[in-house]
């Protein structure tokens, strides 16, 4: 089993400002990772720091074995890492198609056409739009445009920033069972997810995280039965 991230003793923040206070994390292939945790306790700053755009201070990242800690985001990208953001995760003024191609504008155009292509076999909705401009998009649309992007560079690892905020149940529902389709394509994910309930059901294991350390990882099958942690994180409602 290869472990495809494997995060020690993480910490890191924004310029001087620390956030992550040594944080320990592993995701192996073909897993589906959660992480769970308060709002400002540091999900979103963890993942731009595995991915270059916030600051790495010390501590391991390790992808596949190989220490990548600090490393620009473009190297990281090489490496087959992709990275959905939580906010301003298209360009609303650009076409889908332009959205798309901007995702792999490095490519030779019968590579990109091929890749526009296959990241729209999971994300059907999207082909009768693609000359619309992004900003007339629904919100499930929008985000399953900002995931098709990052397919265009065929990444094995994603990682993915509450995909499902703001959005109706019924598109919350769709982009969570699409997310965990991309398995079947050979990609893993972690994810970070307010509608956690949603997103552990599909997960193989969750991390909690509070005050940028991890507090709390178990099976998500565990978490989602954990009565303390239903109370915090998951709302009292039963499905
Ligand atoms: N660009 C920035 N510069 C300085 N501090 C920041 C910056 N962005 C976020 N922070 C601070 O870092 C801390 C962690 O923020 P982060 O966005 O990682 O939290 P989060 O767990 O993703 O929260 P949420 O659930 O609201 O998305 C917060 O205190 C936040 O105010
Ligand atoms: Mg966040």
């Amino acid at each position: 089993m290869t472990r495809v991230l494997e995060v020690s003793g993480l910490e890191g923040g924004y310029d001087k400002v620390q956030i992550m206070n040594g944080l320990d994390l592993y995701v192996d292939e073909g897993e589906f990772v959660t992480v769970i945790g308060p709002n400002g306790c540091g999900k979103s700053t963890f993942i731009k720091i595995i991915f270059g755009i916030a600051t790495y201070y010390r501590g391991s990242v390790k992808h596949k074995g190989h220490e990548v800690s600090g490393w620009r985001t473009d190297a990281l990208v090489n490496r087959g890492i992709a990275y959905v953001p939580q906010v301003d995760n298209v360009f609303p003024s650009l076409s889908v198609r332009e959205n798309l191609e901007m995702g792999g504008i490095h490519l030779p155009t019968p590579i990109l056409e091929d890749r526009i292509d296959r990241s729209l076999e999971m994300f059907e909705d999207l082909r009768p739009r693609m000359n619309d401009v992004a900003a007339s998009l629904s919100g499930g649309q929008r985000q399953m445009l900002a995931i098709s992007r990052a397919l265009i560079n065929d990444p094995e690892f994603l990682l993915l920033d509450e995909p499902t905020a703001a959005l109706s149940p019924l598109y919350q529902q769709q982009i969570i069972e699409r997310i965990d389709a991309l398995r079947g394509k050979g990609i893993t994910v972690l994810i970070v997810e307010q509608n956690a309930r949603l997103s552990l059901s599909r997960s193989d294991r969750g991390y909690i995280f509070s005050n940028g350390k991890v507090v709390h990882t178990a099976p998500a099958s565990e978490i989602l039965v954990d009565p303390q942690i239903n109370e915090y994180f998951l709302g009292t409602k039963k499905d």
